[in-house]
């Protein structure tokens, strides 16, 4: 089973995952967000003994931990790129299509627990949420540049906060005196914007803003909805495509993307005239055990989806 080291990310619905997935000795498979690479792990064991497995990560500090434990384990391939390039990362590896794609939405533990890469709330650091840092743009530059209206449908429209427009004004009001450039910061303005009495019981008060603003980001849906087509379009008959959703709207570009793969006459053919077509598996979506999500606060949001290339 994967390292369980409390420091490290511990892969989510790892039984349902290979259920879907469903690899064999031989197989190509893709991890499309391939992290400290737990369910990696588990995949190159089943693919064992040619398997080869094809692992992507947009955060290099993700490839660097995958490279470690992944580079004894069998064939691996790992590239520090977006999951939306997922076709021309197959055409580079020379591989046509593919027997399986595993994207694994969202943020890493890794991600959220250093203070220097500027995702959480919980902990002060610079003001930046980017996976990849060669990234330009910033959570800092959102927060300061951006239009108090534009700031206010983010986190409304990514993260369903309902006072988005309080905290934007908020946000513009603080931005004139300074600059907003740390985690404490943007934490503090969000809190002060909403009364003690309306703030969540069970929540940070700036939980659902600093969500989307790493949604934005990062372009989060952009590219989940890119790497969706390409996985439809590269997996082989025969060959399944896991999709793991952490928030709604992850959820609904998945949902979106499968139906559209599933019902032919609403699919836009690809330009080589071809129209993939999916049969989905999971009529009602795989959600974790009691016990998984007692034992991993994060795998209580989760949701799988799956579909078979036809
Ligand atoms: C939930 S973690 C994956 C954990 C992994 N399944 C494991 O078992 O260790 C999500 C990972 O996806 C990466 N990621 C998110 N969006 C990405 C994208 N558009 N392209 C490539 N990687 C992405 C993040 O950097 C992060 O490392």
């Amino acid at each position: 089973m994967p390292s369980t080291d409390p420091g490290q990310h511990r892969p989510v619905m790892v039984e349902e995952v290979l259920e879907h997935l469903a690899c064999g000795p031989g197989q190509v498979v893709v991890d499309a967000t391939v992290g400290s690479g737990g369910h990696a792990t588990v995949i190159l064991d089943r693919i064992r003994p040619d398997g080869w497995l094809i692992g992507i990560d947009r955060d290099p500090e993700a490839i660097e931990r995958a490279r470690k434990r992944l580079s004894r384990r069998g064939r691996v391939t790992l590239r520090n790129d977006d999951y939306a390039n997922l076709e021309v990362i197959l055409d580079e590896s020379g591989v046509d299509a593919v027997d399986g794609v595993l994207i694994d939405c969202g943020a890493s533990l890794e991600q959220f627990t250093t203070a220097r890469r500027g995702f959480s709330f919980r902990l002060d650091g610079p003001l930046d949420m980017r996976m990849d840092p060669r990234q330009a743009t910033t959570a800092a530059q959102l927060v300061n540049k951006l239009p108090e209206r534009e700031l206010a449908r983010i986190f409304e429209e990514y993260g369903g906060e309902r006072r988005a427009r309080r905290i934007a004004k908020a946000i513009a009001a603080t931005r004139q005196q300074q600059p907003i450039t740390t985690t404490a910061q943007l934490a503090a303005t969000i809190t002060r914007a909403i009364p003690p009495r309306a703030r969540p019981r069970r929540l940070h008060a700036a939980t659902k803003s600093f969500m989307a603003l790493r949604i934005a980001v990062n372009d989060e849906l952009g590219s989940l909805r890119k790497a969706l087509e390409a996985a439809i379009r590269r997996t082989k008959a025969g060959g399944r495509i896991v999709v793991l959703t952490y928030q709604s709207l992850e959820g609904g570009e998945t949902k979106g993307a499968f139906r559209l793969a599933r019902d032919r006459s609403r699919c836009p053919p690809f330009p080589s005239g071809e129209v993939p077509r999916i049969r989905i598996l999971t009529k009602r979506v795989v959600k974790p055990s009691a016990e998984e999500c007692g034992e991993n606060p994060r795998a209580r949001s989760a949701t799988l989806r799956a579909a078979e290339r036809l």
